[in-house]
Formats: C-alpha cells, sequence, structure tokens
C-alpha cells in the first residue's frame, strides 16, 4: 500500500509574523490538484508565531506543531517559561518535536523526552521524536547503539505508534550540508525498522530523515523506500525551497 510521505518544516528560532507568507504561498502550491494526495505538511514555527499563522491558514491542507511542550503535566499554574499540552492544542496545532539534539544539548535527557511523549500523547498531540548520533559516535561505530538507547530510554513500551513519528537525524548533518549515503542510511532504517519490530511490536512505524534536506538531495533521499518523510530545517525557512522539496520527490 502506498504511504504517505511527511514534510516538516522546522523552524527552530526563525521567522516573524511576516513569514506568513511563506506559508501562504505553500498553502497555495497544495492547493493544485497535481501534486501526490499521499503526502503530509507540517510546520513548526517558534511558539509565538504558532497562534496566528493556524487562526490566519485555516485549511485542511496544513497541520502545524510546536517545537517544545512542557514536563510539568499540568494545563496552567506557576512555571514560568513553560508551554503546556494544553496550550498548544488550542494553538492550533497537533504535533510537537521532542528530543531533538538541539534541544537535548541544551536541557533535555531522555527521562525529560520521555515525560514530554507521554503528556503530549495522553494530550492528543502527534509526537515527532528525534535520535541521532554525533561524529564522534559515528566513527566509534556506535550509531545504532545510541539510536537504540535513546528509544528504548524514551519509548514506553505501550506507546501507541500511530501517535509516533521517528526522525532519525545524525547530528552530523543538521545544517552542515553533509548527507548519509543511501547505503548508510538503508543500514540505520533496516536495523531501526527490525529492532521496532522485536522491541515493541509494530511493523510499520513512521520514519522520517532529518539533517540538510534540500530540494536537490530530496531526490536521492527519496530512493529509501523505509523512509516516509523529512523534517527539513534551513530548508523550510522559504516557501519556494520548501515547495521544490515537495516537488522533486514526487516527480
Ligand atoms: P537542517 O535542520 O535541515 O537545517 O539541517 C534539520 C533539523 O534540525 O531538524
Amino acid at each position: 500500500m502506498a504511504k504517505t510521505i511527511y514534510f516538516i518544516g522546522n523552524w527552530k528560532m526563525n521567522g516573524n509574523y511576516d513569514s506568513i507568507k511563506e506559508i501562504e504561498t505553500v498553502n497555495n502550491f497544495l492547493k493544485k490538484k497535481s501534486i501526490s494526495k499521499l503526502k503530509k505538511i507540517i510546520f513548526c514555527p517558534p511558539s509565538n508565531l504558532l497562534m496566528s499563522f493556524s487562526k490566519k491558514i485555516n485549511t485542511k491542507l496544513l497541520d502545524y506543531g510546536a517545537q517544545d511542550i512542557s514536563k510539568i503535566n499540568l494545563n496552567n499554574g506557576p512555571y514560568t517559561g513553560q508551554l503546556s499540552a494544553k496550550m498548544i492544542k488550542e494553538s492550533g496545532a497537533n504535533y510537537v518535536i521532542v528530543g531533538h539534539s538541539e534541544k537535548r544539548l541544551l536541557d533535555e535527557d531522555c527521562k525529560t523526552i520521555k515525560k514530554k511523549i507521554s503528556i503530549a500523547i495522553e494530550n492528543k498531540l502527534k509526537v515527532i521524536f528525534c535520535i541521532g548520533e554525533n561524529l564522534f559516535q559515528k566513527k566509534k561505530n556506535l550509531s545504532f547503539k545510541i539510536l537504540k538507547k535513546q528509544i528504548l530510554n524514551s519509548i514506553d513500551k505501550k506507546i501507541n505508534f500511530d501517535n509516533l513519528i521517528i526522525a532519525y537525524e545524525p547530528i552530523w548533518s543538521i545544517g552542515t550540508g553533509i548527507v548519509p549515503s543511501n547505503n548508510y542510511l538503508d543500514q540505520i532504517y533496516t536495523k531501526l525498522k527490525k529492532f521496532l519490530r522485536e522491541k515493541y511490536k509494530v511493523n510499520s512505524p513512521i520514519l522520517i530523515y532529518g539533517g540538510s534536506v534540500t530540494p536537490d538531495n530530496v531526490v536521492t533521499l527519496g530512493e529509501n523506500s523505509l523512509i516516509s518523510g523529512f523534517l527539513i530545517g534551513g530548508a523550510s525557512l522559504k516557501s519556494k525551497s520548501f515547495i521544490e522539496i515537495i516537488k522533486n520527490y514526487f516527480r
């Protein structure tokens, strides 16, 4: 059966109110009937823009996600700087990124990630869960061991995988312009699938790739049938490159 391909824009700490133009352009492109139906487009702007964007672009063609969620399982309270699951839902978002390597560097460990994932899913948010090894670990041939550990320490056995998108993002590829070879990716995704089937009894996990995805390299990346989409940073900031990624994937 043909599967849905995810194109998720991770804006990180970028964008302002004017950036809505970029989303409008993507939205207009999606209205065209000529592009495959089997796609899911999600934008994760900074949280200050979520509400206004999702209110202004009231469409079924695009979805939104937050870039973080509080580990405190409450709707409101005296917790400076925190964004609750309820607040995210109210902003119109249906997704949240958890475990991004840039967040792990700051303040997210596996215990926190596990908590956030469970709070998100409990509140009907789908989770984009990021995993990835750094260059040192890759050079030591530890990549898969690291990924396995990140999954085991963050994903509860009882989780419903319909609510989870696993984004493999090698840290050495994020923002560097370096993309792993298809051979390397094939080995990683094959092992991931096998591991998830054995440990979590899930046959069709949603596995995507992130790290320096561009309109050019998406063609080669798209040859890997185990990859169901992309988490796109830099190239998602401008509608032109984001649209080209989608077009080139399906061409
Ligand atoms: P990049 O970022 O596409 O700019 O490499 C991807 C990500 O960090 O999610």
